[in-house]
């Protein structure tokens, strides 16, 4: 594996879960698979679950691991081809990202939208810089559009709870914030949750309509009652609006999950992928209580990270 940026950089999703999933009772099998060999984490953002399961799964495979806060320990960053750098920018992203592959056999980044201009964020195009300039594999830690290794942290999850015998019934439901939040975990999990063997339901108010690249195969709906009848798992997120790109447009008076809606479920397992407003997203008593996920999804990270770059590493 060459880059790791959506499930479209898997070729085989089942056998990645699985390995993934071997991964969990094995941790240290493999060990000496990253003996001398160097992940960089940047981070132009914050994290705390993606920061410290991604140096873990790196550690488990005998790796040596740097991480940067780009953002704030790094030169400002110029990201235009041709700039006549005489502003503000210190250096240019091309040589940055060459430099980072000198000393790095694998790069993660996480770089999320500006959620101003819609099709500067949805080119990606820091990640493509550093994939391009580089010369070494790149993880995403969470991008522009997507957050493909939280999503399949989900899908382990979602595997390891679902009921035997069915295909399990999957919404992903949108939930009130206080402030403008990217589409990427919404897209990846639309995406994921597409290539894998579950009934995929979306619910959101109107206006809160994902780009059909991800959704394209789910059933979505602004009634979130009648998506929630017969769940099995409820994905609980925040995302503002993609087409009137990045604006609040409600207060999401009614949509926050609470015990009461979950009465309408298969006694739905309830997923997050954290950080959480309490009592705005999700309700405490969803949270503390026995149908919440939240915390295996968290340490799924790791194997999910794991998985990964095992396979990165033994293309080398
Ligand atoms: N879920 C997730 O990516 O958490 P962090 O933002 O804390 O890394």
């Amino acid at each position: 594996m060459k880059k790791y940026t959506s499930v479209q950089d898997v070729d085989n999703l089942e056998g990645l879960v699985q390995e993934a999933l071997h991964l969990k009772e094995n941790p240290y099998k493999y060990k000496k698979l990253g003996e001398n060999k160097t992940l960089g984490l940047i981070f132009l953002n914050p994290s705390l679950r993606t920061r410290l399961s991604t140096q873990k799964a790196a550690q488990n495979l005998g790796m040596n691991v740097m991480v940067m806060n780009l953002d704030k320990e790094g030169w400002a960053l110029e990201t235009k081809e041709g700039a006549i750098m005489n502003g503000t920018t210190v250096e240019h992203i091309k040589d940055a990202a060459a430099a980072m592959g000198q000393y790095c056999d694998i790069i993660g980044i996480r770089s999320f939208p500006k959620l101003q201009n819609r099709e500067e964020d949805y080119n990606e195009e820091l990640l493509q810089q550093f994939i391009t300039y580089s010369k070494v594999p790149i993880v995403s830690l969470e991008s522009a559009t997507r957050h493909p290794l939280q999503s399949l942290a989900d899908l382990l999850t979602i595997t390891e709870n679902k009921p035997a015998g069915k295909k399990p019934k999957v919404v992903l439901t949108w939930a009130p914030h206080i402030k403008s939040i990217p589409q990427c975990v919404a897209n990846s999990f639309a995406e994921w949750m597409n290539q894998a063997d579950v009934e995929l339901v979306i619910t959101h108010p109107e206006g809160y309509s994902l780009a059909d690249e991800f959704t394209a195969g789910a059933t979505v709906t602004t009634n979130q009652d009648e998506a929630l009848q017969d769940a099995d798992f409820v994905y609980v997120k925040n995302w503002s609006s993609y087409e009137d790109y990045g604006k609040v447009l409600t207060d999401g008076n009614g949509w926050m999950m609470t015990n009461e809606k979950l009465q309408k479920t298969n006694n739905a397992k309830v997923m997050h992928c954290l950080p959480v407003r309490r009592n705005v997203e999700l309700s405490d008593e969803i949270l503390d209580g026995p149908n919440s996920l939240v915390l295996e999804q968290a340490n799924n990270r790791t194997y999910a990270a794991q998985a990964v770059l095992k396979r990165m590493l033994e293309t080398m």
